[in-house]
């Protein structure tokens, strides 16, 4: 008995030590695509941006990582191809977790991140503003978000296996821009003097969580976006290409989303907070804000450069090597406890005390006049604002603008000063909230690595202030000694827009604009996140104060997406059937692209989630093998109506042969489903010749 019992006790002890550099690592990919035709896309928050087709599937990628001794202890870190995280998917992932999972995965320790990308699809968001490109709530686009990323979730926790992690960094070459950002300036020379190294006015470090053989992690603060406002093909932007890169890097013959190395490229979205014209023609130079510059490079492979195709992968290439760099580096051991902490803040009037003693206080959101302020300035034209109210492009602003937001009072005119006040969305609850008054506070832990998961935007200098007050009271308190590394994650789980510094408000640009809660926004955020750096302690006492969960807008959510009415073929004609033709007479080689036309159906019947549009297919001793789907960044799938009376639309498919191909028989399919006017949904297949590649 008592050999039994100290052997008990020594395999306790030795577990304990263990734990401290052992996870339960779980890492899974899944798709999250919405419809991708006839529905608003999300990110540059332009009317006209109306998806019509494919270019690559949105994923969600999940981490999970867990004590081995414990299943108390965990983090859930989700990182969707998404331009934002939001609180109407959080809450209903979060109670499809609670069905399954029971007090495993909570509000807690589970994080939605996003990309920060702008060519996936919208219209998943619950507050009003969001909505109003997007003609209010697509239910089928948040459902496939939801869906996806519970099936990540469950696709990491199935494969949670014991495992260790490693961090390290690397100054991302070529990152630096030439500009003269006026807000960034504005913060106070020392202050910017200590960052000359690291990049000025844009960060240039990417951090990566390596989970070895299995997968990455990274946070780099490049902004997710390179596609133009005019791309209309649905794609997961240079992070989602970076993470495709490298995924199929290491299983080159897998399928895309079908790897089992998982690599998430993370999004901390800075912006130094100035306008971005001007700038010169630069896959590297692009920042926060929404306006790509005018890069028209010509690559291999891509035919729709005036799209922003080619500066996409350039920009996701570069975040390839720097992840390459840094795994190639020796990296540092992570180790320690893993922790969470999570509370709901309302920032409308939210009161605390300054460092040097002053009491601040956050205003009631809202959005300043340099928010709509035209094209140069940055993301979103929100035509809405500018344009003559009474015009009847916008059915959904046509309902929404007899709500239009109160006139706001003197004392918030004073708490948002010196912001001019265009839209006071804070006051603006018809017929539900036009933005969010309570975010979502969180910090997970695993070892001496701390990611700080926020609710907006941060410019350059905010993210600096916030990881560095951060890290101070880590050490401070003794919850991680001087290693500890701390990385912002974001836009997650709500989307709170921009956080600016104070001096940078006082400039009030786009950003300055768009810091909903007042000059002290950064502040308050500053203040909450750092006062609940105890609650990661190893053996934390109590739990946190919080305000109550923000309410439910789902179920109220105004959607005036029409549904698929029905599809019909041209009389005489099949659907599936081949309209043009791929050449057959001439072989095709590398860099030229290959192109069938079909009588299509509308995508929208069946998002063929998990699937693809369409395969490239290669004639292998005798049997024909899928080579390529949708989500090859080489192949395009393309929609377009040709007439709403009839029903009638037809799909594009093509290929641009990457250099390398196989000589050999080939073929395209498209994989379609109809709707009849009367009678169910069905699944159809179109087929190309055979064509050569040679
Ligand atoms: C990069 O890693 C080094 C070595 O671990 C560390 O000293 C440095 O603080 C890191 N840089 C940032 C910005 O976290
Ligand atoms: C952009 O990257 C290229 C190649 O890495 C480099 O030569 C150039 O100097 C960079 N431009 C800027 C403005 O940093
Ligand atoms: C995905 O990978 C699994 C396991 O490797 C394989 O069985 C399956 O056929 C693959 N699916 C596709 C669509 O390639
Ligand atoms: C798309 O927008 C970019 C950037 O504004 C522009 O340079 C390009 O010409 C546009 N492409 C088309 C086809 O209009
Ligand atoms: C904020 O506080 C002020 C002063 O206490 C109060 O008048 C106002 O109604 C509050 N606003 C909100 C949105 O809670
Ligand atoms: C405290 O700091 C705030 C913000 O920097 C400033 O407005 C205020 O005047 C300061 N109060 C004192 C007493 O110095
Ligand atoms: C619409 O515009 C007119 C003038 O441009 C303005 O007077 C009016 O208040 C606006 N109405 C709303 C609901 O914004
Ligand atoms: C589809 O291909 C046809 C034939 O090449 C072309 O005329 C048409 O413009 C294409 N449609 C789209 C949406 O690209
Ligand atoms: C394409 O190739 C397959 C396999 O060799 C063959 O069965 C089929 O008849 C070919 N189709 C055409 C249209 O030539």
């Amino acid at each position: 008995m008592t050999r039994l019992f100290s052997f008990l006790a020594l395999s306790a002890s030795v577990l304990h030590a263990v734990a401290q550099s052992q996870y339960l690592l779980g890492l899974g990919i899944a798709d999250i695509t919405g419809p991708v035709v006839e529905t608003n896309m999300m990110g540059y928050a332009s009317l006209g941006q109306t998806d019509s087709g494919l270019h690559q599937r949105q994923r969600a990628r999940a981490f999970i990582v867990g004590e081995t001794a414990t299943t108390a202890n965990r983090i859930v870190f989700v990182n969707a191809d998404i331009a934002m995280g939001d609180t109407g998917i959080r809450r209903a992932i979060l109670a499809a977790l609670a069905a399954k999972y029971g007090t495993l995965y909570t509000a807690q320790n589970v994080a939605i991140s996003s990309t920060h990308q702008h060519s996936g699809v919208g219209g998943y968001l619950e507050n009003v503003l969001p909505q109003i490109t997007s003609l209010g709530f697509v239910p089928q686009t948040y459902n496939a978000i939801v869906q996806g990323v519970l099936l990540a979730i469950d696709r990491a926790h199935a494969s949670l296996a014991p495992g260790t992690l490693a961090i390290g960094n690397t100054t991302v070459a070529g990152g630096n821009i030439n500009r003269s950002p006026t807000a960034y300036l504005a913060n106070p020379a020392a202050e910017r003097a200590m960052y000359v190294s690291e990049g000025g006015d844009q960060d240039k470090i990417m951090s990566l969580l390596s989970f070895g053989s299995r997968g990455f992690l990274s946070f780099f603060p490049v902004h997710g976006t390179s596609l133009y406002e005019n791309n209309t093909l649905v794609s997961s932007d240079n992070k989602g290409m970076a993470a495709y890169l490298y995924e199929s890097s290491i299983e080159p013959t897998a399928m895309p989303g079908n790897q089992t190395f998982v690599a998430g490229l993370g999004a901390f979205c800075e912006s130094p907070g100035q306008p971005y014209d001007g700038m010169p023609c630069q896959a590297n130079t692009s920042t926060c804000g929404g306006t790509v510059t005018d890069c028209h490079g010509r690559g291999p492979g891509f035919t729709l450069d005036s799209f922003g195709f080619h500066s996409n992968e350039m920009i996701a290439q570069i975040q390839v090597n720097a992840a390459k760099t840094i795994l190639g580096k020796s990296l540092s051991t992570v180790s320690g406890t893993v922790r969470s902490v999570h509370v709901y803040l309302d920032m409308a009037n939210h009161t605390f005390t300054l460092p040097n003693g002053t009491t601040a206080q956050t205003c009631p959101a809202a959005m300043g006049f340099s928010f709509a302020g035209g094209t140069t300035d940055g993301p979103g034209a929100f035509d809405f604002v500018q344009g003559d109210n009474s015009t009847t492009q916008n059915p959904f602003w046509e309902i929404v603008k007899s709500f239009v937001t109160p006139v706001p009072s003197a004392a918030q005119v004073a708490c948002q000063a010196p912001k001019p006040i265009l839209l006071n969305t804070g006051y603006a609850t018809q017929p539900y909230a036009w933005s969010p008054s309570t975010v979502d506070i969180q910090m997970l832990k695993v070892g001496n690595l701390v990611m700080v998961v926020v609710p907006g935007e941060l410019t350059t200098m905010a993210g600096r202030r916030l990881r560095n007050a951060v890290r101070a009271q880590l050490i401070s308190s003794g919850i991680i000694d001087n290693s500890a590394y701390v990385v912002v994650a974001g836009p997650a789980n709500t989307y709170a827009h921009y956080i600016t510094t104070r001096e940078e408000y006082a400039i009030q640009r786009y950003e300055g604009a768009s810091t909903i809660y007042g000059q002290y926004t950064l502040e308050a955020y500053i203040d909450k996140y750092t006062s609940l750096v105890p609650f990661l302690a190893n053996t934390p006492t109590g739990t946190p104060a919080s305000d109550a969960a923000p309410p439910e807008l789902t179920s109220s959510a105004i959607s005036l997406q029409t549904g698929v009415v029905f599809d019909a073929a041209p009389s005489g004609k099949s659907f599936g059937q081949v309209l043009v033709d791929v050449v057959k007479t001439t072989a095709y080689h590398a860099g030229s692209t290959v192109l069938a036309q079909f009588v299509g159906a509308n995508p929208r019947n069946n998002l063929r989630l998990e699937g693809t549009f369409l395969s490239v297919d290669q004639l292998v001793g005798g049997a024909w093998k899928m080579v390529k789907t949708d989500s090859h960044p080489s192949t395009l799938y393309q929609w377009a109506r040709t007439s709403t009376i009839l029903g009638t639309s037809t799909v594009n498919i093509s290929w641009t042969i990457e250099s390398g191909t196989p000589a050999g028989t080939y073929r395209l399919r498209y994989f379609g489903d109809s709707k009849p006017l009367i009678g169910s949904i069905s699944a159809f297949t179109g087929t190309s010749s055979n064509f050569t590649v040679s």
